[in-house]
């Protein structure tokens, strides 16, 4: 803003002139003078407008939630240094890609890896792929899963291959979860690592279309976020009417998992193993080991509509449940006496 100020003062003077002129005489008019007096005070210089205006930079997109995510300690992916899933220089392929040495190998048993058993007291030293310390570990960061430029994450994934340090475009999310989310047993690297996630069932995978405006879930970051670890639950995008549920049955069958009934990856059915868990119903696997058969709860990812009632309800159930055909039908009674269990 200009500041000019400008003073105008007025002065008059009165000159007085003939000071002993004689009484008699009239005085002269006196002469009146008015001098303008201007006092300007000089603004503040404005800077000369400036020739070209300097484009607004465009504002660095705001990625903090994103590193905070990744950060946690629970996350899936960013902070995992753990003595007992291998924090070597050949595990870290997947585990830590930035600590992973090509040069490193199995070695030689009983210790192929370093990695500590939950029945060792220390950790184990294998020859070949020595241990990385928890403050080298890198974890999964933000430039394996996306480009990166001036450090900034750009939009879209891509897969950073850590043999060649390039990067690998991804036509889906599946496709770069799938880059570590592997099993790759028997192959030349005599690898042992079993982590494949298969997705099946039509409930979901089913491209024929779906009836309602939101597409289903298809990619597993649809259920899974990369960064914060959290999960999609089937109750997150599915209201079940209890009452009506499973031919108006489900409220009294509330020890079951939605994937005890929905699974369609063909595996057993029971209470789970972990007796922690209260008796609830999950599918499950029962492998032979050196111990003996064992038996654990299996996450599947196969999930189809139609249910079956007899996967459980079938005849001579051990868990003497009553016996109900596929439709959830008390069954025709076999022409003799059966083994009582029908409705009873
Ligand atoms: C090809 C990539 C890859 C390599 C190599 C790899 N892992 Fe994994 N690992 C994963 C993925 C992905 C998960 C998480 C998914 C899961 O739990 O199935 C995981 C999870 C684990 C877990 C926890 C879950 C479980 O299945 O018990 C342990 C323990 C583990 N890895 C140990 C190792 C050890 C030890 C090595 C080296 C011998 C190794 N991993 C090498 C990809 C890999
Ligand atoms: C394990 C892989 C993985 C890591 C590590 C990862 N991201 Fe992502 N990120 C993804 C995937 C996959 C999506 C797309 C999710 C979707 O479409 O549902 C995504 C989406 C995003 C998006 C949304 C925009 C877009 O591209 O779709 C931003 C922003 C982002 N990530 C930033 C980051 C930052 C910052 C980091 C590091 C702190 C990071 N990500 C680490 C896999 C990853
Ligand atoms: C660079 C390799 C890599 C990529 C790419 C990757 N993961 Fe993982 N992921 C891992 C490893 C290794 C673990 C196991 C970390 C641990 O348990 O310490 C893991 C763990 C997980 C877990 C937790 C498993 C559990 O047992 O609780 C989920 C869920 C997961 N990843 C989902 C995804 C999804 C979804 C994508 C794709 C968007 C993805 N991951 C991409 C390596 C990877
Ligand atoms: C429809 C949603 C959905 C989709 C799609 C999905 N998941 Fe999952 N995933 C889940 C749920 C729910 C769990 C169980 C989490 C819990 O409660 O522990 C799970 C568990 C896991 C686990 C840990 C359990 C285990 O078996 O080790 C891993 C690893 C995993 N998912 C990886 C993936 C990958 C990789 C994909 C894509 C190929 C994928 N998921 C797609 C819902 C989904
Ligand atoms: C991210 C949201 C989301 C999650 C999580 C999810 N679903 Fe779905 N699901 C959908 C959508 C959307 C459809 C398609 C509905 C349609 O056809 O319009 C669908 C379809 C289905 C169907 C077929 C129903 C029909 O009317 O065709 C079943 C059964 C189902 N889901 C079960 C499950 C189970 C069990 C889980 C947990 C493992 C689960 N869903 C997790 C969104 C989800
Ligand atoms: C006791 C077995 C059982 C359990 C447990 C169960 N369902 Fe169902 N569900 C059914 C049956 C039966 C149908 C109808 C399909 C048929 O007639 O075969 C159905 C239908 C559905 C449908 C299609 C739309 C509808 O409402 O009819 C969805 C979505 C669904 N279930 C999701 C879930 C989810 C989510 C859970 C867990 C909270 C769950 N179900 C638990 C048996 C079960
Ligand atoms: C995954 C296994 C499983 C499937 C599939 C299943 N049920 Fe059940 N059902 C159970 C279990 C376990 C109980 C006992 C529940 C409890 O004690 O909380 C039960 C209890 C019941 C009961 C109450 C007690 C009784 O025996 O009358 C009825 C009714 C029933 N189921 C009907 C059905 C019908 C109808 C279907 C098919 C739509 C079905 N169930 C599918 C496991 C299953």
């Amino acid at each position: 803003m200009r500041k000019l100020l400008v003073l105008s003062a007025l002065l008059l003077l009165a000159l007085a002139v003939g000071a002993c002129t004689p009484a008699e005489v009239e005085p002269p008019e006196p002469v009146i003078e008015y001098v303008e007096v201007t006092v300007v005070v000089e603004p503040t210089p404005e800077p000369p407008p400036p020739t070209e205006v300097p484009p607004e930079p465009t504002p660095l997109p705001d990625h903090s939630e994103y590193y905070a995510a990744l950060a946690a300690e629970d996350g899936p992916h960013g902070d995992n240094w753990d003595e007992g899933k291998g924090p070597n220089t050949w595990c870290s392929r997947c585990h830590s890609p930035q600590n992973w040495d090509p040069a490193a190998f199995r070695g030689p048993p009983p210790s192929c890896f370093t990695c500590k058993f939950p029945t060792d007291d220390e950790i184990r030293i294998a020859e070949g792929n020595p241990l990385v310390p928890e403050e080298e570990w890198v974890g999964i960061q933000c430039d394996t899963c996306h480009r990166t430029e001036d450090g900034v994450v750009l939009e879209g994934n891509a897969w950073l291959n850590p043999i060649t340090m390039e990067y690998q475009d991804v036509s889906t999310p599946t496709e770069l979860c799938e880059k570590c989310h592997v099993t790759t047993t028997g192959n030349a690297f005599g690898s042992a690592v079993d982590h494949k996630i298969t997705l099946g069932g039509s409930a979901h995978l089913n491209y024929g279309g779906f009836l309602g405006e939101v597409a289903p879930p298809t990619y597993c970051s649809d259920c899974h976020d990369p960064h914060s670890g959290e999960i999609m639950q089937c109750e997150d995008c599915h209201t079940i009417d209890v009452a009506a549920h499973a031919k108006g049955k489900y409220a009294g069958m509330q020890m079951l998992t939605c994937l005890a009934c929905h699974d369609a990856g063909g595996y057993d059915v029971g209470p789970h193993p972990d007796e922690d868990m209260g008796g609830i119903w999950v599918p499950q696997e029962t492998t032979m080991g050196r111990g003996g058969p064992s038996t654990s709860a299996i996450i599947s990812h196969s999930i189809v509509y139609e249910v079956a009632c007899d996967r459980c309800h079938f005849e001579e159930n051990t868990w003497e449940l009553t016996v109900y055909t596929a439709d959830g039908e008390i069954p025709e009674p076999p022409a003799e006496e059966g083994e009582g269990g029908g409705d009873g």
